[in-house]
């Protein structure tokens, strides 16, 4: 027997038993695929139960207002996915007859409906044999093949899961991994011991499971080296608000890219339009470890006596309500002191 024949023989036996299962009907069960997509089976049950009662149809949820609609889903968490329910209920119903597209990539065109949902409603609702790839299908898949190339999506895996998949019963493999995903093969210690498709496993012969999926390596950081300046216009400190971008609309001192010495600084701050500049104690230094880059700072004290356009001084007041970024955290501590403190 193959692959999809041990799983689906399985299913018929361990399915879970959740209200959706079986059903047929696109407006439920991409309802029941929307409300799964983040969160668990469990809390998900309530919720479908109470979504059908006050909308049992496609028409009733466009026709609703749409604080009933986040009203109802109030607790489930990422209200973004009760408006496009909500303005995909109303496409379908004002605009398709209340016929939801039959096909993967027609589903996908609906507010809210990505490759995952639309796999998984295309699959169940209309029999189109087009895998569910989410976390749990992908960790199964790359479990039993081996797969030892980097996953970086769920979607890596489409032209394996795609031959695998059982042409008759697309829904039910669909459903069948996603149930092995939640009770056998799990993140970790998988029970290996329980599952139909063990014999299949390349993970398992190898005795490596939870080295699959191979995940990507983290991007290296990109390093940024930074001088910090607390440039004071007499007794006011000159800060100034950042562009769009990187920590667009927060606030931040004078900055100047690289580690230029103290000899040099004058020069650098006067080609960007300061005059009188004296540089006059050198401040802690610091790091910040962002997402994907780290910025590695050295700090100065100076004065300037005019400074460019761009820049507004302020007192010890003001720079107390300005948003600063939280990497410049110890630049603004240092500067809080000094202005209190002249
Ligand atoms: N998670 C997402 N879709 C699911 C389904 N149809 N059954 C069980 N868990 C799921």
């Amino acid at each position: 027997m193959d692959f999809s024949k041990d799983l689906l023989s399985w299913y018929d036996a361990h399915a879970r038993a959740l209200p959706w299962r079986g059903e047929k009907d696109p407006y439920r069960v991409w309802l029941s695929e929307i409300m799964l997509q983040q969160t668990q089976t469990q809390t998900v049950k309530g919720y479908y139960a109470r979504f059908l009662e006050r909308f049992p149809d496609v028409f009733a949820l466009a026709a609703a207002p749409e604080e009933a609609v986040l009203k109802l889903w109030e607790g489930l968490g990422y209200y973004s996915r009760a408006r496009n329910l909500h303005a995909a209920a109303k496409v379908v119903a004002n605009e398709l007859g209340g016929r939801f597209p039959d096909t993967a990539a027609g589903l996908r065109a609906l507010p809210g409906v990505g490759p995952y949902a639309a796999n998984a409603v295309a699959s169940i609702a209309f029999g189109e044999p087009v895998p569910a790839l989410d976390g749990n299908q992908a960790r199964v898949l790359a479990r039993a093949l081996g797969w030892e190339a980097e996953l970086r999506t769920p979607f890596d895996l489409l032209s394996p899961a795609l031959e695998r998949m059982n042409a008759a019963r697309p829904g039910d493999y669909n459903q069948a991994l996603m149930d092995l995903g939640a009770s056998i093969c799990t993140p970790k210690a998988p029970r290996c011991d329980l599952c139909p498709v063990a014999r299949h496993c390349v993970a398992l012969a190898e005795e490596a499971q939870e080295d699959f999926p191979r995940k990507p390596a983290p991007v290296p950081k990109k390093e940024q080296d930074w001088t910090i300046l607390l440039v004071f216009a007499e007794d006011r400190l000159l800060t100034r608000r950042r562009p769009k971008g990187l920590l667009g609309g927060l606030y931040e001192f004078v900055a100047v890219e690289g580690h230029p010495d103290a000899a040099a600084l004058p020069g650098v701050l006067e080609g960007l339009g300061f005059t009188g500049v004296r540089v006059m104690e050198r401040l802690p230094g610091a790091k910040h470890v962002f997402t994907h880059r780290v910025w590695r700072m050295r700090g100065w004290r100076a004065s300037c006596e005019t400074f460019p356009e761009g820049f507004t001084p302020v007192d010890a007041a003001q720079i107390a309500a300005l948003p600063f970024p939280s990497a410049l955290r110890v630049y603004r501590e240092i500067a809080g002191e000094m202005l209190k403190n002249p």
